[in-house]
């Protein structure tokens, strides 16, 4: 392998496809677009309450060529940014990829070079950070950090979504990844964070760090992780930090040979990580069993009257990522997925680690839902309401007809929930019979400072006109859309994203 192709040795390279591949996660809404570009006003059904100035930006895997290798995972594709810019009731908008020396390189060389998910061992090329940045986007310390956990972030211009660099805190980062899923501590500002595989591919080392506002790193402790498993969200208490492991694991021979990097394993408990969140030795972890399930993402974590953590996610009872079967070739068919808004109680002074459902768990929520958001005023503290995408097909989803449009590779849902803890209860807005919804963003009502009371703004996929749409939803009526902001372009299927309020900005 060299570590740049040339026309000399362009023959050693894999033969690049000139077209993507007939799968579904390259097919109908989700074939690719490579599109960068601008639109000054967007059409708005409805209004925008004026009230609303801010960014929503979310990330978005988009290849830029098509793989060389068989059945590439919608998640491998490169990161591309939106900028939705909405102030005085108008919205504009802004799309960029992030440069880094994947998309750069490749660039470059006019075909792909990267190869499988995760396993550099199947590259065309060597690169020095393989990283996509697809994952997540925050805003931290005046930038912008596009992050994805095999790597450290890649940092952006907030305004203008021209990429800085690879982004290393000034050289203080000290492990080789970064998660996409940091907490903020809203009092403080201050960033909770961690990497896992820290030391390369394959290794248990998992690298926890609290980050100040400013930028400076707070404290950093080295953990050990008692199976080389994904980590792909946590979650922050005031006092404590919990890691759920994703029973998906690693094997380095297997990526040697050329294999997949994750494979789910039936036998592995679901373990999590319990660690005091300030001042903590690496001998201070505790790892609690649950029976294996799958953790889906956090909603929030925080801890009750008697000192408990309690701790709220999806649960799966499979494997909720079925594009990554067992060692036997196993994996469950994706409508048979169904993953639950689930409460886990856990005493972190407990010496019996071992978790039940009769004794630390609770559904909230039995609809299938997945991709929790809260008002994040109230991140780390004691909450009421939680919102998230959901999957009911009773709500009139007309499957038949957008069937050869949907593309796939990923679960859907068609509506977006909003459950009040307190009183058990769900709203539901479901956006038509075409639709499917991406993740939601809660933005507070200018002034308020009751939780929940504001908006759910969220990209909707319509599969009857093939574009996007941002649809924007009052808590105070959920039931139907205040705006719907049209797009000109059709938007792939996305993962995370943020808003950023002005208010915050220029404090
Ligand atoms: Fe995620």
């Amino acid at each position: 392998m060299s570590s740049t192709p040339s026309s000399s040795d362009a023959a050693a390279l894999p033969t690049a496809a000139s077209h993507y591949p007939a799968r579904p996660q390259f097919s109908g809404f989700m074939k690719p677009t490579g599109v960068e570009g601008d639109v000054g006003t967007l059409e708005v059904y409805g209004a925008i309450p004026a009230g609303i100035d801010g960014t929503f930006y979310r990330v978005m895997p988009d290849p830029q060529f098509p793989p060389f290798i068989d059945n590439d995972p919608w998640f491998n594709g490169d990161g591309s940014i939106s900028a939705f810019k909405i102030k005085d009731g108008r919205a504009s908008f802004k799309q960029r990829y992030v440069r880094t020396e994947k998309f750069t390189r490749e660039r470059e060389a006019k075909r792909a070079l990267l190869g499988k998910y995760r396993n550099k061992h199947t590259d065309a090329v060597e690169f020095k950070v393989r990283t996509t940045a697809n994952t997540n986007v925050v805003h931290f310390n005046g930038q912008l950090l596009a992050l994805k956990e095999d790597a450290p972030p890649y940092a952006l211009d907030p305004d203008t979504l021209e990429t800085i660099g690879l982004h290393t805190f000034d050289g203080q980062l000290p492990s080789m990844t970064f998660t996409a899923h940091p907490k903020f501590d809203p009092a403080t500002g201050e960033m909770v964070c961690f990497g896992y595989e820290a030391k390369g591919d394959g290794t248990p080392d998992i690298c926890y760090h609290r980050i100040g506002a400013d930028g400076k790193f707070l404290e950093t402790v080295w953990l050990i992780s008692p199976v080389v498993a994904m980590i792909h969200d946590f979650a922050v208490t005031e006092n404590w930090v919990v890691f759920p492991l994703i029973p998906q694991v690693c094997d380095l021979e297997r990526l040697k040979q050329g294999g997949e990097h994750w494979q789910w394993s039936p036998e592995t408990p679901f373990f999590v990580g319990v660690l005091p969140r300030v001042g903590a030795k690496p001998s201070d972890v505790k790892w609690f069993r649950y029976p294996n399930c799958f953790p889906s993402h956090s909603c929030n974590a925080f801890e009750d009257a008697a000192g408990n953590i309690v701790f709220d996610l999806g649960l799966c009872d499979k494997n909720l990522f079925f594009w990554w079967p067992d060692a036997k070739g196993n994996a469950p068919a994706p409508e048979t997925l169904h993953t639950k808004l689930t409460r886990f109680t856990i005493d972190p002074r407990s010496e019996d680690l071992e978790l039940t459902e009769a004794a630390n768990v609770t559904v909230l929520q039995t609809g299938n839902s997945e991709f929790y958001r809260l008002d994040d005023r109230f991140a780390t503290q004691s909450y009421r309401h939680a919102f998230f995408d959901l999957m009911d097909p009773a709500l009139g989803t007309d499957f038949r007809a957008i069937g050869p449009q949907l593309g796939g590779g990923y679960p859907l849902y068609n509506s977006l929930g909003h459950l009040d803890i307190v009183t058990g209860e769900t709203e539901v807005y479901y956006p038509g019979n075409t639709h499917m919804v991406q993740e939601p963003v809660f933005i507070p009502r200018r002034g308020s400072t009751v939780e929940g009371d504001g908006y759910l703004l969220a990209l909707v996929n319509n599969y009857a006109s093939m574009s996007s749409e941002l649809h924007l939803v009052d808590t105070k009526d959920f039931g139907k859309a205040v705006a719907v902001i049209m797009l000109p372009l059709r938007l792939r299927h996305g993962l995370h994203g943020n808003w950023v309020d002005a208010a915050d900005v220029a404090k």
